[in-house]
């Protein structure tokens, strides 16, 4: 299955190019992009999650599109759909999720590219729900999620299974939107 192109004012949402990989991997590598996971990641790992998130198009369809400038092409990061790997008490679920390179914040790329994965969930896709999380302290992620009208409960609040007891990366907030 392909998966089509997503195109927004200011963003081309694409299936991933070999040439990302390095611009990819250097936002993977800068400390303060990936301040709220476990680790930054090295090339290797970088490049693993590039031929994930490409093998969960062909299988599904949709993923998390690279995500491209339309004016000047440049590569900025990724957004869209994924379905969490992990079990926690909202799965299964498809979630939106997103990051950018560091000189892409504050331009609002990230909810305007999160807004046309929601389209495409609930449009074509004809999704009745959709999620995302994040680490409790991941102020700009939550503030994607709300202004994209999602909502919070913190009763929903939950443990990554994925994360070690003690790391203050943990406790996860959960927030859902529902097809129009
Ligand atoms: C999470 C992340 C994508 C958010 O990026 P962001 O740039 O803060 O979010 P947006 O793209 O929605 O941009 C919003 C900001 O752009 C500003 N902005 C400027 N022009 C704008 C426009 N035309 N439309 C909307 N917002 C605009 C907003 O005022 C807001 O600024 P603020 O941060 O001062 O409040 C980014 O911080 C990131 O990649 N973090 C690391 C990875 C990560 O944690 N991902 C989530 C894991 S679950």
């Amino acid at each position: 299955m392909a998966g089509p192109e997503l195109v927004t004012e200011r963003l081309l949402l694409r299936r991933w190019r070999p040439a990302d990989r390095e611009p990819f991997a250097a936002m993977n590598a800068d400390p303060r992009v990936m301040e709220h996971f476990p680790a930054p990641l090295s090339r290797a790992e970088s490049d693993e999650l590039v031929d994930s998130i490409e093998a969960g198009f062909e299988r599904q369809g949709f993923g998390l599109w690279a995500v491209e400038l339309r004016d000047g092409a440049e590569f900025v990061g990724f957004a869209g759909l994924a379905v969490p790997s992990f079990e926690a008490h909202f799965t299964p679920a498809v979630e939106v999720g997103w990051r950018l390179a560091r000189p892409a914040w504050g331009n609002g790329y990230a909810t305007e590219a999160g807004r046309a994965a929601l389209e495409f969930g609930f449009g074509p896709r004809e999704l009745a729900e959709v999620v995302s999380f994040t680490s409790v302290g991941n102020r700009r992620s939550r503030a994607v999620m709300e202004r994209l009208g999602m909502s919070h409960d913190p009763g929903e609040d939950f443990d990554h299974p994925r994360i070690e007891p003690g790391d203050p990366l943990r406790r996860h907030v959960l927030y859902r939107i529902s097809a129009p």
